[in-house]
């Protein structure tokens, strides 16, 4: 048996067999712009324990390090590479049927970042940001059947929850961080329209506000990452502070 596979059963019951490294890479570098750009967004619609989207998020934050390095500086300012790493990581998304895959990713995606928040940002280093990374993560990589678009029980059975995708973004030059939610049914059905009218053979998700398929969200957020004790992260009331708009 492989580290490829986990066990047969998983293979006959999931078509688990995972990608190894050599391949990630060589299937990335067919995109490499895109997984060199901080705010790229990319999701894996049977991420297993994410082998392609660690290979992205590594990319993505050497991006950062660059993005954040003022011209003549040999060293990524720490504000500005913790601003950089939370986009880079809050566009990476993923969904698997089984629970422990996702378990895996999302811990294998925060070790990545934390490694280089750590390294880069040192003294710096704060945990309101560890903590949003955290939920980001909760939300970004999801345990759910990419197919009928819903969330899926402990044996993989679908519920009646459907998957829910946050769209995130820093507009304020500061702490904040604004969360739109989106329904994965509305995403995909507005990038297929989009990608109909322009023909590019790629969805995009989450399309530019000047763009025709603009999808519908069901609700928007705003919260400061470092007053991370007025937002509930555990989502008991709905997600935290509600901005209406
Ligand atoms: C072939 S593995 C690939 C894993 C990873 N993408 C990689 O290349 O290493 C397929 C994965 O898809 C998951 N899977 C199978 N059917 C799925 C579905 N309908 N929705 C979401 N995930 C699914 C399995 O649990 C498994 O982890």
């Amino acid at each position: 048996m492989t580290k490829q596979m986990k066990s047969r059963q998983r293979v006959t019951e999931h078509g688990e067999v995972f990608t190894a490294e050599r391949e990630v890479n060589a299937m990335l570098d067919l995109v490499k712009q895109e997984t060199e750009r901080v705010d790229s967004r990319f999701l894996e619609p049977a991420c297993g324990d994410g082998n392609f989207v660690v290979e992205i998020l590594r990319r993505k934050l050497t991006a950062a390090k660059k993005s954040a390095t003022p011209p003549k500086r040999k060293k990524p300012q720490p504000f500005e590479f913790e601003k950089q790493s939370l986009i880079a990581i809050s566009s990476i998304y993923g969904v698997d049927l089984l629970m422990d895959n996702v378990i895996v990713c999302r811990q294998r995606l925060y070790d990545i970042w934390n490694n280089e928040y750590e390294a880069v940002c040192k003294a710096e280093v704060n945990d309101e940001c560890k903590n949003a990374v955290r939920f980001i993560l909760s939300r970004n990589i999801v345990c759910g059947n990419a197919l009928t678009l819903m969330c899926v029980d402990e044996n993989q059975q679908d519920t009646t929850i459907p998957i829910v995708f946050s769209e995130w973004t820093l507009p304020f030059n500061d702490t904040r961080i604004q969360r739109k939610d989106y329904s994965f049914a509305e995403l995909l059905a507005s990038a297929e329209n989009e990608d109909k009218f322009r023909n590019t053979g790629q969805l995009n998700l989450f399309v530019d506000e000047n763009g025709e398929g603009e999808p519908k969200f069901l609700q928007q957020y705003i919260f400061d990452y470092k007053k991370y004790q007025d937002y509930d992260y555990t989502q008991k009331s709905k997600g935290g502070i509600q901005v209406e708009v």
